[in-house]
């Protein structure tokens, strides 16, 4: 990729937001922590630079900063929030905190911009920006001028078209701000001078090239578990390599109802060598008593590696393992150290011997929607690219505490029941990720003339963009009403039916 953009994370909530943003104007980016050195920054090459928000004030005693000598390269920069500020901070201007009544704002903002500055060239004069801050430019430095002002602040963007550098107080990158990714448009076209290369169709050709001379004429295995990103990685491979790929698809009893026929089918008409394992006792065996979410994970990853290990001692001379993961999974940033609340076991939960030469991973600097666009590109059917995640743990999580066959034989059924009620309904575009679990709490019914005593199952349906914050979704009462109908008929074993309508936070997307 020879146009990049480097977004330097100064801790703000949005470097991803950014990043996708720039992408999707056909430019590449990565993500960086800010105290990215001189060194690193002019190996990386970029064709600009963003500052990203960030909670500290400038001036606060460990704030972050970035490297000396930065607005020297020549390189253009535009600076976000906290970014913008750190441009006035270090060229001559003046940062403050700003009273209770004057400069500080948050939310949406009616913000008047200059039309003659390149970053708002094109968009109307006035308009709603998203602000969140409390400190504000007090004195703008010398050589910029001023390019956008609010009735709060006088000082909203700033600009110095010599030297190429922008700084604006509100987020472009957020939705809020009206025409925001046009202003990042303009940065990148009309200021970086970018030509827009970043295509899928650009990316496949290179990452087809780049597989094949790094794999020569070695083996490849890939763990294809069916979900979007281990599909699309197939394909690739696919595509890169034909039948040096083998995949393995390790059905660990696990699955939803009916999955691995399904991820057959759709993989019947390419030209990779598919291998089935049921693995079920296997994997039940090690589970069996076993309750702690964390435990079970670390359980199924292990299990994981050790039956590809085998497996490509059957194949023999098994160069490289292949692994689906994402940028999200991977992308640093200068946040610090965040609690881990769950171990997702693509990422966390592998065990440290793995007994390959190399792990290879192609699709370590997409997003999720870049791999589905991807997947389109390859001419994967739509039913697996759009497909709703599924975590690698498959029904272990969706089970809580201990785990049985009969139990996941339970979520299994009602899971089926969930997802076709809401096909036929026709809402499962209203829905990112919807499932049924198993609750571990059993209670009192009556059915005919008898009294149960049965578990109860719960629904779970979020609205989410990213998977780190969700919203639980609005389901008609007439759908919940079906389902629930037909799971305490059909399913044995359930004689209660909960809807979770808790978002995340407080809640996470699964239970375990
Ligand atoms: P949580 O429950 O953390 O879920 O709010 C966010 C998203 O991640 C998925 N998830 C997992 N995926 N291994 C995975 O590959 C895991 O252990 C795991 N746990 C959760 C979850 O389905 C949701 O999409």
């Amino acid at each position: 990729m020879e146009e990049k953009i480097l977004i330097l994370n100064f801790g703000g909530q949005y470097d991803q937001l950014i990043a996708r943003r720039v992408r999707e104007c056909n430019v590449y980016s990565e993500v960086k922590p800010y105290d990215m050195t001189l060194d690193e920054i002019k190996a990386f090459n970029p064709k600009g630079i963003i500052f990203t928000g960030g909670p500290e004030s400038v001036y606060a005693e460990n704030s972050y900063h970035p490297a000396e000598g930065i607005f020297e390269l020549g390189i253009p920069i535009l600076g976000i929030c906290y970014g913008c500020q750190l441009i006035a901070y270090h060229l001559g201007g003046s940062v403050v905190p700003a009273s209770e009544d004057t400069a500080r704002e948050y939310g949406r903002t009616e913000t008047n911009l200059n039309n003659n500055c390149p970053l708002f060239a094109g968009i109307e004069p006035k308009l709603i920006t998203w602000m969140s801050h409390g400190d504000y430019m007090a004195k703008v430095p010398q050589g910029f001028v001023l390019s956008a002002f609010s009735k709060a602040c006088p000082n909203v963007a700033i600009s110095n078209e010599q030297k190429k550098i922008y700084g604006v107080q509100f987020h472009p990158e957020v939705n809020h701000t009206e025409h925001g990714t046009e202003m990042i448009r303009n940065f990148l076209y009309r200021v970086c001078g970018v030509s827009g290369n970043w295509t899928m169709s650009n990316f496949m050709n290179e990452s087809i090239e780049k597989i094949q001379n790094k794999v020569g004429d070695g083996k490849v295995l890939l763990a294809l578990s069916g979900g979007v990103d281990s599909s699309v990685l197939a394909a690739l491979l696919s595509k890169a390599i034909g039948r040096q790929l083998t995949c393995v698809f390790v059905d660990h009893g696990l699955m939803r109802l009916n999955e691995g026929d399904e991820v057959e089918e759709a993989f019947r008409d390419w030209d990779i060598n598919l291998i089935r394992i049921n693995a079920e006792k296997r994997f039940l065996d090690k589970l069996a008593g076993v309750s702690d979410p964390e435990k079970k994970r670390h359980i199924i990853g292990e299990e994981f590696i050790r039956v590809f290990e085998e497996i490509g001692k059957q194949i023999g001379s098994v160069d490289y393992l292949a692994q689906g993961t994402i940028y999200p999974d991977v992308i640093e940033s200068g946040k610090g150290n965040a609690d881990v609340i769950k171990s997702h076991h693509n990422v966390g939960g592998l065990p440290d011997f793995v007994d390959f030469k190399e792990i290879i991973e192609p699709l370590r600097l997409l997003f999720k929607d870049e791999v589905r666009a991807l997947g389109r590109e390859l001419g994967l059917s739509s039913v697996l690219v759009e497909r709703q995640p599924f975590p690698g743990p498959g029904l272990a999580i969706r089970v809580i505490g201990e785990i049985t066959k009969e139990k996941l034989d339970i979520v299994r059924k009602a899971d089926f029941i969930f997802r076709e009620e809401v096909e036929k309904a026709g809402i499962r575009d209203t829905m990112n990720q919807y499932f049924a679990a198993l609750t571990n709490l059993r209670s009192v019914g009556v059915m005919g003339d008898g009294r149960t005593y049965d578990y109860a199952i719960a629904l779970r349906s979020v609205v989410t963009s990213d998977f780190m914050t969700a919203e639980y979704t609005h389901i008609p009462y007439e759908v919940l009403d079906k389902v629930s109908l037909r799971i305490v008929n059909e399913v044995d074993g359930v004689n209660r039916v909960f809807y979770d309508i808790t978002g995340k936070p407080p809640a996470t997307v699964e239970y375990e």
